[in-house]
């Protein structure tokens, strides 16, 4: 048993943090650079080549010893000890925490109820490896006998989300001749999309659901089956669909054999899970090589996070400006700026990852949390947020902190492009942090009657993650990693189980009960709340069914 949560307006650093943060809230952030000159050099912090820039945050290093402090008292390291230990974390479903263990190195030992699981690890993964092998070379061909040249992973929450960012964020790593898509609402538009264009005979579907149970994936997994069986008959199954779960028995039921289906553990939660079989997709994509460079990033952040302290540990650091910014500071919001194409759906996974982990009301013990949780995560690859929301960022009413993200290099050749994106990211947290007053627009002529227009009062805070070098397979593992250890930080300090989502299961219940009341043949008794009863009636009017 993990040791009892302590509640954070308890810990004996609290009170003295809060007086601290009200000594420092008339401080602008260029007074505390002007106050220090040692400021950017002070809070920038570097390890296992990655940057981390907290100087334009509105804090000092002051600050981020106090909340150290605060997160010694949480009991933050003997929580990171406790997780990598095997003990149960998720608390409400009595379950490890062990997305560290997927990563863990051949021969490593992580025990959970006196089992080493890093055998079980290397099984599955030497399994996908020979399967992605063999679709990659051709050598696994479809009922035909064709190579497959499209894979559809059908999935969607943690089932998806970090296949598809994967899928995105290497695609470059990925063969022209093999496209990867992503089915994942149950709206049939998505099917339809998914399906369009691509010959059953050459494709490869792979069904990825923990639970095999969840409405989406199954209703689309059925559809697709019946493409494939309508197309390549009853037997296709075998050569076309693969499964990704822990539940062997559901996999049969829905007629694929376990012989085509890799499966991983209740200790994995759905979004800590893009490195699990989940990530078979991401493996057939970029191969095993590349799948197990994507694995050692994970883990060297992993082995940063048991080993830097705290101090200059940066997922924790990350953690802790979050707990600053929300509790403190009592921001919101936070937007994720990554400043690297190949990221455009990371800010989408972080949302599940940060808000479906610490979008909680009460503490891991079950009683009322008394301080704010999760913030709203959003966010869009720069520069394009900078013609579309970043006008809210500079002169909007709500102060957002930003954190921009970067790769130093390319990718790619192409002329100035990328010193043309990184000058981007910085003039944005230059201008974030800074602003420009009435005074400097006077002096640079801008006319009188723009000038309150013009002014951006400065004083938003951001961070700058810098990963040295393209995005590669090991620098994406890193990054995520870094994210799954902030949220794990927070959680911590926030006293929560960041490892349940029950507030899900409310919504899904009440969607049987409606689709069977949508449906039904016959006007069925509404026993809903009057708004709710007035629109079903009204779809069944729309649907023909009054
Ligand atoms: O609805 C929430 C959720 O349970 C997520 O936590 C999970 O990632 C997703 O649904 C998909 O679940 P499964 O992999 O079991 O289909």
């Amino acid at each position: 048993m993990p040791a009892p949560v302590r509640a954070l307006d308890t810990l004996p650093s609290w009170p003295a943090l809060r007086e601290h943060a009200a000594a420092l809230a008339p401080q602008t952030l260029a007074g505390l650079f002007a106050a220090d000159p040692g400021r950017a050099d002070a809070l920038r912090f570097e390890a296992d080549g990655l940057l981390l820039d907290l100087s334009r945050q509105r804090l000092t290093p002051e600050t981020l010893t106090r909340l150290v402090a605060l997160a010694r008292e949480a009991g933050l390291e003997e929580r990171i000890a406790a997780m990598f230990a095997g003990e149960h974390l998720n608390v409400s479903e009595d379950r490890a925490v062990l997305h560290v263990a997927l990563r863990a190195a051949r021969g490593t030992r992580i025990v959970t109820a006196g089992e080493d699981v890093v055998p079980g690890v290397h099984a599955v993964l030497d399994r996908m490896a020979a399967f992605a092998e063999r679709v990659r070379s051709g050598a696994w061909t479809g009922a035909t006998g064709k190579p497959i040249r499209a894979v559809v992973n059908i999935g969607i929450g943690g089932s998806h989300l970090g296949p598809e960012m994967a899928a995105i964020a290497l695609a470059a790593e990925t063969p022209d001749d093999l496209e990867l898509r992503f089915l994942s609402n149950v709206d049939g538009s998505d099917a339809w999309r998914a399906m369009r264009g691509l010959d059953p005979a050459q494709t490869l579907v792979i069904v990825a659901s923990k639970t095999f149970t969840t409405l989406e994936t199954m209703t689309n997994a059925r559809t697709v089956r019946d493409w494939i069986t309508g197309a390549l008959g009853p037997d296709a199954v075998a050569k076309h669909m693969v499964a990704v779960s822990t539940s062997e028995e559901r996999v049969r039921a829905f007629g694929i054999d376990p012989e085509n289906m890799f499966g991983f553990w209740d200790w994995v939660g759905g979004r800590y899970s893009m490195d699990s079989a989940i990530g078979l997709s991401t493996m057939i994509a970029i191969g095993p090589p590349a799948f197990g460079e994507l694995l050692a990033g994970f883990r060297a952040v992993d082995e940063h996070l048991r080993s830097a302290p705290l101090e200059e540990n940066l997922p924790v650091l990350m953690g802790l400006v979050s707990v600053w910014n929300r509790n403190l500071l009592g921001l919101p919001t936070v937007a994720v700026l990554p400043y690297a194409q190949e990221l455009a759906r990371f800010p989408a996974y972080l949302q599940q990852l940060e808000m479906e982990s610490n979008g909680k009301h009460v503490m891991a013990d079950g009683t009322p949390v008394r301080w704010a949780t999760s913030p709203v995560l959003w966010g869009e690859p720069g520069t394009n947020g900078q013609h579309s929301f970043h006008q809210l960022l500079h002169q909007g009413t709500e102060v957002v902190p930003a954190e921009l993200i970067a790769f130093t290099q390319p990718r790619h050749d192409l002329g100035d492009h990328h010193d043309l994106l990184l000058a981007n990211l910085l003039g944005q947290a230059e201008a974030l942090a800074f602003g420009r007053s009435a005074d400097e627009l006077r002096a640079l002529g801008s006319p009188e009657e723009q000038i309150a227009h013009r002014v951006c009062p400065g004083d938003r805070p951001s961070s700058v993650l810098l990963v040295d070098g393209p995005i590669t397979p090991h620098a994406l593992g890193r990054l995520v990693a870094l994210y799954e250890h902030r949220v794990l930080t927070e959680g911590v300090l926030w006293g929560i189980d960041s490892f349940d989502q029950w507030g899900v299961e409310l919504g899904k219940v009440l969607a049987t009960a409606v689709a069977a009341e949508l449906t039904a043949p016959e006007p069925p008794e509404l026993a809903h709340d009057p708004a709710t009863n007035a629109l079903i009636a009204r779809l069944r009017a729309a649907r023909g069914r009054a």
